[in-house]
């Protein structure tokens, strides 16, 4: 699929056109990754963050949430509860905060590892070559890092500290590749400022670094950070943060990258709560990230506001996911589900 092919089915309200789209992208997820469903735990493991982020709740500059960071004990507990539920993965995620130590995350890398059958993914933002280094040999397999948006004038806006580049970060994602790690990326949809191009041009790139993950959700504005701030797209030139957009990248990731993990994501979920992480799963997703994080901090990490899950406990969410995955006609997968290499298929 060439640009202009892509552009087009982003730009397309054709009824025809779309149930195309999803039908091609059902089908090769079917092809390429199958009918189960990898289910990965996240685990929010801090809140605090130093960057500045322009879209995010958690920025350093958002002084009126509590701040909070799990202690090891809970972390590898919630770990432990994540491989009782049957999940394959766990995700630690946090915001890039460095008071956590790499020592620290290196040891419950260790621990999750020794005790449990779990594959650990780590979210913890742009972190030194020997940070990573000494992560992957504690045991870590994977490594999330979007780098939400191809536009390096665009990217700059919105991470308005020096020395943050789109290149630094596509740098760290290469490092990843080269440390052995399974990388993942992704992008926000419907960012101010963001045009039909820069998501073609996103779409481009997932294929160009060759990623094992593409995680994609829609822009939430949230009202206290300056891009929140800022109106909404609403011109028929830019795309727009909605359901409609966030299935049709979902649907051309899959195209473009087939045997990439793609979620359906918690961001899709929170403007669609009735349905959207089904029809992202019908659209060319295999992967949900349950939350894990107990529930007393779960609203604290507020990167947007009105996040799908916020009430439930870990032992809901598990239930409920069940039943959708269930509702549409496929199954959880066992597992860690870590990428397939169609050559190691043949
Ligand atoms: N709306 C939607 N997604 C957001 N993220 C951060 N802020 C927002 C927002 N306001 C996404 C970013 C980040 C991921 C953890 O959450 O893509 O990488
Ligand atoms: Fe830290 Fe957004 S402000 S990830």
């Amino acid at each position: 699929m060439d640009k202009n092919q892509i552009l087009d089915y982003l730009k397309t309200s054709d009824e025809a056109k779309l149930a195309q789209l999803w039908e091609k992208a059902d089908r090769l997820r079917k092809q390429y990754v199958g009918d189960g469903v990898h289910l990965r735990g996240l685990i929010e493991i801090s809140n605090y963050c130093c960057r500045s982020c322009h879209y995010c709740g958690l920025r350093r500059e958002h002084e009126d949430i509590q701040r909070y960071r799990m202690p090891d004990d809970e972390i590898i507990e919630c770990a432990q509860m994540a491989a009782e539920y049957g999940y394959g993965t766990v995700v630690i995620q946090a915001g890039e905060d460095f008071g956590i130590t790499a020592a620290r995350i290196a040891k419950i890398v260790e621990t999750i590892k020794t005790q449990t059958p779990l594959a650990v993914t780590l979210s913890l933002g742009e972190r030194g070559d020997d940070e990573l280094k000494l992560w992957r040999g504690s045991g870590a397999d994977r490594y999330l890092l979007r780098f939400e948006t191809s536009d390096p004038d665009l990217y700059k806006k919105i991470h308005p500290q020096r020395a943050q580049t789109i290149s630094d970060r596509i740098a760290i994602i290469r490092k990843l590749q080269e440390l052995g790690y399974e990388a993942g990326s992704g992008v926000m949809i419907g960012i101010p400022g963001q045009t039909y191009e820069t998501l073609a041009n996103d779409l481009l790139l997932f294929k160009e670094l060759d990623l094992d993950m593409v995680g994609v959700g829609p822009y939430i504005a949230h009202p206290d950070t300056p891009l929140g701030q800022m109106p909404l797209p609403d011109s028929p030139q830019q795309p727009r943060p909605t359901e409609l957009m966030t299935y049709k990248m979902i649907a051309l990731i899959r195209i473009l990258c087939p045997e990439a993990n793609i979620p359906s994501t918690t961001a899709l979920a929170t403007i669609n709560k009735a349905t959207g992480r089904e029809f992202g799963l019908q659209r060319g997703a295999n992967v949900v990230m349950p939350n894990m994080t107990p529930r007393k901090y779960r609203a604290l990490y507020e990167i947007y506001p009105s996040k799908a899950c916020i009430d439930e406990t870990a032992q809901q969410c598990r239930h409920c996911l069940r039943g959708r995955i269930e509702s549409i006609g496929r199954h959880i997968a066992a597992g860690p589900g870590s990428r397939t290499r169609r050559s190691k298929l043949n």
